[in-house]
């Protein structure tokens, strides 16, 4: 039975006929479905579809998932309207294939679009519209806009609003949102999910749900612990945050001969613990220096208010950083988004309406850190960075805000008694698997000489940061499921089988890392 189970989920990825008829009969469960619809054969893509690749590759965020080898879907649906998104969990449970959700393609492992199963990829890059509502201080956003169109859209409405959302503009919402992302204004705001109102979403039987109608358990999973897991979020309705007319921004560098280790030692303690308007992400890389191997700490700051109190604040708190006020440059919310987003300075808003994004091989991990390492611990580091001479590590001071939520409120966990998350990164340009084996060794190396200095049972992770290493589903139960859930959710992990025992019992909506019923049925 296995193997011939085994024969005809091979037989699906690999064969131009079956793929063609499952294709059919798709279509034709599809048009049946959303008949008042009209035409829809124009957001179904089979594989021998002339714009199949084009459509596939253009929310391929990872070079390490855009090869021949990779695994491919057998459909790609687009929807334009609600009723599609039905329609596809509807008619991908008919024809008995996997459905891979995707908004913005950020998944650091792909998961959003390959599969070891036969799948389906739903699309929703086209259900990205933006309300904003002033008076109320909310906006309803599609799951498939962008951060950066997101920041856009309230900029044009406001000067005092904002969103602590990620960094990167590319990013989707369905995803950033879905899993608890967060910005350069955790400290003061908590993550992005930590400010959701509501939420529209289509479950395993193909209704559309608001807040009330999915009730608060669901409500609650869907707020960082993936939605891929319970169904596919339609939209979010989130809380604007307010912001100063003029925030500050600085950066500042050392390298190990200008008192680096001094510098990222002290850090440890004050960056978490500073005034909630401050966030001062610190990167540390291995380079070279006039011939010299080195370490450099870099310092990039966002500061919710103006140069002279930010200088007055650090020169307090933080005296050996030396901030002058000729270090750091005032100016708008929406301006500092886009010098964060890596943009000229003089880019204008319009930046962050860009898709484009420059697709490099990479990797990443993640890591909390709950007492400082120690000097000498920071200085054994440095000559394991420089050993190795790639990975680069970014650490990210929690504390304000994030230590008044309690761990249970949302999925996500981590807060007060984190001073800090580590993202561990390598980034390369060679295609093929014998570089992909070099790096992904140089960081996993790295990663585990950091063990005595990061938390433990479980060791945490962060969901956003995907990383398969954490563990894999291959068959959906609840102890493979345990694995990555306790490092992901902690104790929350029991509340989102829970959720999911309730909503999905038969774990329809599954990936390598989603959250797994109780007692699995076929
Ligand atoms: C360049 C870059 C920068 C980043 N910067 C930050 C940052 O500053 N802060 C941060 O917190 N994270 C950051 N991330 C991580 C990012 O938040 C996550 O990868 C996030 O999941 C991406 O969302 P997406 O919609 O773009 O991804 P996708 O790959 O589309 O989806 C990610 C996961 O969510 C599921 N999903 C997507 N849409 C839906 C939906 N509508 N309904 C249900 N499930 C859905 C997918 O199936 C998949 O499991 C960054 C990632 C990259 C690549
Ligand atoms: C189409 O829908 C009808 C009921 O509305 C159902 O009887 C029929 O089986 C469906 N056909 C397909 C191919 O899904
Ligand atoms: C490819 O698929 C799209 C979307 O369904 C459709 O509009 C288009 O006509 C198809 N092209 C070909 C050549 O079949
Ligand atoms: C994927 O690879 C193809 C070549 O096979 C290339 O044309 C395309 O630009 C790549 N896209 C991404 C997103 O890496
Ligand atoms: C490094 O620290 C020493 C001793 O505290 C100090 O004299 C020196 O000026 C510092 N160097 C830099 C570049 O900050
Ligand atoms: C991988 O590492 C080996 C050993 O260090 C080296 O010889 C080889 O050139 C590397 N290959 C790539 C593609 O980086």
């Amino acid at each position: 039975m296995l193997l011939l189970l085994f024969l005809l989920v091979l037989n699906f990825s690999s064969s131009w006929a079956d793929s063609d008829s499952v294709y059919k009969s798709f279509l034709q469960c599809f048009r049946n479905q959303s008949k008042p619809l009209g035409q829809v054969s124009n957001i179904i893509f089979s594989l021998s579809n002339s714009s199949y690749s084009s459509v596939l590759q253009a929310y391929i965020r990872n070079a390490r998932f855009n090869s021949s080898s990779t695994p491919k879907p057998v459909i790609i649906v687009t929807p334009l309207i609600e009723s599609h998104v039905s329609a596809a969990v509807i008619c991908s449970r008919n024809v008995g294939f996997q459905l891979k959700i995707r908004s913005g393609g950020h998944d650091f492992e792909g998961l959003s679009y390959i599969s070891d199963k036969p799948f389906i990829i739903l699309d929703m890059f086209n259900l990205r519209s933006i309300s904003i509502n002033l008076e109320e201080e909310s906006a309803w956003v599609g799951a498939g806009a962008t951060l950066g169109e997101l920041y856009y859209n309230i900029w044009q409405k406001s000067k005092v609003h904002g969103f602590p959302g990620g960094v990167c503009p590319t990013v989707g919402i369905g995803g950033h949102i879905s899993g608890g992302g967060y910005g350069t204004m955790l400290r003061k705001y908590g993550l992005s999910t930590d400010n959701v109102l509501d939420a529209k979403i289509v479950d395993v039987n193909g209704k559309i749900l608001d807040r009330k109608g999915m009730g608060e358990e669901l409500f609650w999973a869907i707020r960082g612990g993936g939605g891929a897991s319970f169904g596919v979020v339609l939209a979010y309705k989130i809380k604007l945050v307010l912001v100063p007319e003029t925030v500050t921004i600085f950066t500042s560098e050392r390298t190990l001969d200008q008192n680096a280790t001094d510098i990222v030692f002290r850090w440890q303690s004050v960056a978490p613990t500073i005034n909630n308007n401050l966030f001062m992400r610190m990167v540390l890389q291995p380079l070279r220096r006039n011939k010299q191997k080195t370490v450099r700490a870099s310092i990039s700051s966002l500061y919710l208010g103006d140069a002279d109190s930010l200088v007055k604040l650090l020169g307090k708190d933080f005296p050996e950083l030396g901030l002058k006020k000729e270090d750091c440059m005032e100016m708008s919310w929406i301006e500092s988004v886009v010098w964060w987003a890596n943009f000229d300075h003089a880019a204008s808003p319009d930046a962050l309406l860009s898709r484009n994004y420059i697709v490099h091989f990479f990797k990443r991990k993640s890591d909390y850190v709950q007492t400082p390492i120690s000097k000498d611990g920071l200085e054994w580091l440095w000559k394991r960075m420089i050993e190795l001479g790639e990975p680069e590590l970014v650490l990210n001071p929690y504390g304000g805000r994030m230590n008044e939520i309690k761990a249970t409120d949302i999925p996500m966990p981590h807060r007060a008694g984190n001073l800090f998350k580590i993202q561990y990164t390598v980034t390369w340009n060679a295609a093929g698997t014998e570089a992909e084996r070099n790096y992904t060794t140089l960081v996993n190396t790295l990663h585990g000489y950091m063990t005595p200095f990061v938390s433990k049972n479980p060791r945490r992770a962060f969901f956003p940061y995907r990383d398969i290493d954490n563990g894999i589903s291959k068959t959906g139960t609840y102890e493979e499921g345990k694995v990555y859930g306790l490092k992901y959710f902690n104790q929350n992990f029991e509340r989102l089988v829970d959720v999911k025992t309730a909503v999905d019992p038969e774990n329809f909506f599954r990936n390598e890392q989603s959250i797994p019923p109780r007692t699995r049925k076929a």
